[in-house]
């Protein structure tokens, strides 16, 4: 391989979204604000290189994941570089690999596309940075942001640490559809929040998110759907602020269950839980009842499940998935809040 003229090294994690973003218009814009947890051990560490071109493409991406060349995501990369090559004028002059790899394996509920295109974003604002030799632009973090919007929405999220919202509310000052922002104005209680991802099924989803965002066109319930993303937006802000975990939970299910409803009612109807997911949901609604520990849970679009709990109450949860719900979880990834993405040094 050639010299590499400039490399970039970026670390970035995966996040869960507690208000869902479903539905989107325009240029990657979102229907309805979202709300999420950034995470801290799933995460997509993206090495990229620029050397010295070999073809005279337009733009030479070589893409490795996990030290294999993965055609599929090479090609949906090549087509965001073109898009946004205007952008980042060393993606014509540089041949430009990218070589990746997730901490967590593959269809386990954790969204891949959200680490994978952070990182990218990154990657490309410090390339950009390094071969301009300036900034990107007065607020280099809200740049990656946008970037990482335009690759796969959620994405823009996992630029911040801890809480981020994206998305513009109603008579919201904070929110913008162009890019996340972090919350920043947090109680203790969910600063130091856990996720422990339950994994009852491990095959492929069979429902794109893609797929899953245009059947939001022309929805029956798509505007109230709408409605009620922004006003719970703004409520789990106040909930997050407070501290009050009672609301958390209302709102955390509510929404889990209104994100697998959409898909229900579409106009092409699927169903992504399963039947473990039913039981593990009706075992922790047993446990709530019977203890009063805060813990809930969340879905992303698939059927394992994200459970949801305070620091202080870590050693109870586990107990609670190492006896009460073992036989249906295949395997737990246990996450938490996490400081964002961060920048790696190369060996
Ligand atoms: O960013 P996408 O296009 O993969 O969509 C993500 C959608 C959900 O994960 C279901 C919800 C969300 O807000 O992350």
């Amino acid at each position: 391989m050639h010299n590499p003229h400039f490399t970039a090294y970026w670390r970035c994690p995966s996040n869960i979204a507690i208000v869902k973003y479903w539905g989107k218009k325009d240029e990657q814009l979102p229907c309805n604000a979202s709300l999420s947890l950034t995470l801290s051990a799933s995460y997509t560490e993206l090495k990229a290189t620029l050397s010295e071109k070999t073809s005279n493409e337009e733009v030479e991406l070589v893409y490795y994941f996990e030290g294999q060349r993965l055609e599929s995501f090479e090609a949906r990369i090549i087509k965001y570089l073109n898009k946004h090559k205007a952008h980042f004028s060393f993606l014509s002059k540089y041949r430009l690999v990218l070589e990746s790899k997730n901490s967590f394996p593959h269809s386990t509920g954790i969204a891949s596309s959200a680490s994978a295109f952070g990182a990218l974003s990154l990657v490309l604002v410090d390339l950009y940075e390094q071969t301009e030799g300036k900034k990107i632009s007065d607020n280099p973090t809200q740049t990656a942001s946008e970037f990482a919007r335009l690759g796969s929405g959620s994405a823009c999220r996992s630029i911040y640490s801890g809480w981020a919202q994206w998305g513009k509310a109603e008579n919201d000052t904070l929110g913008s559809d162009t890019h996340a922002v972090q919350i920043t104005e947090v109680h203790e209680v969910f600063q130091n929040m856990h996720d422990a991802i339950l994994v009852v099924d491990d095959e492929p989803k069979k429902v794109s998110s893609t797929a899953g965002h245009a059947l939001m066109n022309g929805h029956p319930y798509a505007e109230q759907r709408f409605k009620q993303a922004n006003e719970r937006v703004m409520q789990l802000r106040e909930i997050l602020r407070t501290g009050d975990l009672q609301g958390f939970i209302e709102i955390t299910e509510s929404e889990a269950l209104t994100l697998h409803a959409m898909m229900m009612t579409s106009k092409d109807y699927y169903l992504l839980m399963r039947p473990n997911t039913i039981a593990v949901i009706e075992e922790i609604f047993k446990f709530r009842e019977q203890t009063n520990i805060p813990l809930c849970f969340t879905l992303d679009a698939g059927p394992n499940i994200h459970l949801l709990y305070p620091d202080n109450q870590k050693q109870n949860v586990e107990n609670f998935i190492r006896e009460r719900i073992s036989t249906w979880v295949k395997s737990t990834i246990f996450d938490r809040a996490g400081f964002g993405p961060m920048q790696l040094t190369l060996s």
